[in-house]
């Protein structure tokens, strides 16, 4: 018999915030250009967290999330001064959460609730306190600490540590598969949201559950324990 899930955590960006609300800002800085701009600065923090992982050569989310800035500018032929730069920055601080997020985690205060996540701690911290979640967490743990980003084991270990809760009885639940897939390697139950209907990535690994929204986790969790315990 596997134990109920005690304790969530939930990845950050993508996950509760969305990080294409930076659209609006990237808008007033180039007209038309903001959802090309906000895609590839996306697609490029995410690339550059990966290669800096498998070189050893970790700079903190917020570096990192500069240089892609960088390059999707350049890439897209966007000239980006410095006070534009900071401008767009700065709007990572401020990212929006999902419609449901806020209700859907009131409605969870009986797990353990934490953020775990590539982000650096000031950028959690600034999103967190933003988005009026500050009381929400138990914890906000950011890769930070290990200096290598998601996927690594290393990463998802942080959970059961610093939860302190059995990694079997700890959910994880994010919006990108490939977050999911680390996690699920690791050893936590896994719930993916997919938002957008996207197909699974042949990772060889699958989530415990699917969701459309974090408004049906509470659903997925049910439907989990029973499971879990009558087995
Ligand atoms: C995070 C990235 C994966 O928040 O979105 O960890």
């Amino acid at each position: 018999m596997t134990s109920a899930i005690q304790a969530l955590a939930f990845d950050a960006y993508g996950t509760l915030f969305d990080v294409h609300s930076v659209i609006s800002t990237c808008n007033q800085a180039f007209p038309e250009k903001g959802p090309a701009l906000s895609q590839l600065w996306r697609a490029k923090q995410l690339e550059y967290t990966w290669l800096r992982s498998l070189m050893g050569r970790y700079e903190d989310f917020w570096q990192v999330t500069e240089s892609a800035l960088v390059f999707a500018c350049r890439s897209l032929n966007l000239d980006c001064p410095p006070v534009t730069r900071q401008k767009l920055m700065d709007a990572y601080l401020h990212l929006d959460p999902y419609p449901e997020v806020v209700q859907a985690l009131q409605s969870l205060s009986r797990y353990k609730l934490a953020i775990l996540s590539n982000g650096s701690p000031r950028m959690l911290a600034a999103v967190v306190e933003g988005t009026g979640l500050k009381g929400v967490f138990a914890d906000v743990i950011s890769v930070d600490e290990v200096k290598i980003f998601k996927p690594s084991p290393r990463v998802y270990e942080l959970a059961p540590r610093h939860l302190k809760i059995a990694q079997d009885a700890i959910g994880f639940i994010s919006s990108n598969f490939w977050d999911i897939a680390g996690a699920k390697s690791f050893g936590l139950w896994t719930c993916w949201i997919n938002r957008a209907k996207a197909p699974e990535e042949e990772l060889g690994l699958r989530p415990d559950a699917m969701i459309g929204s974090l408004a049906e986790l509470e659903e997925a969790l049910r439907k989990a324990d029973s499971s879990r315990t009558t087995r």
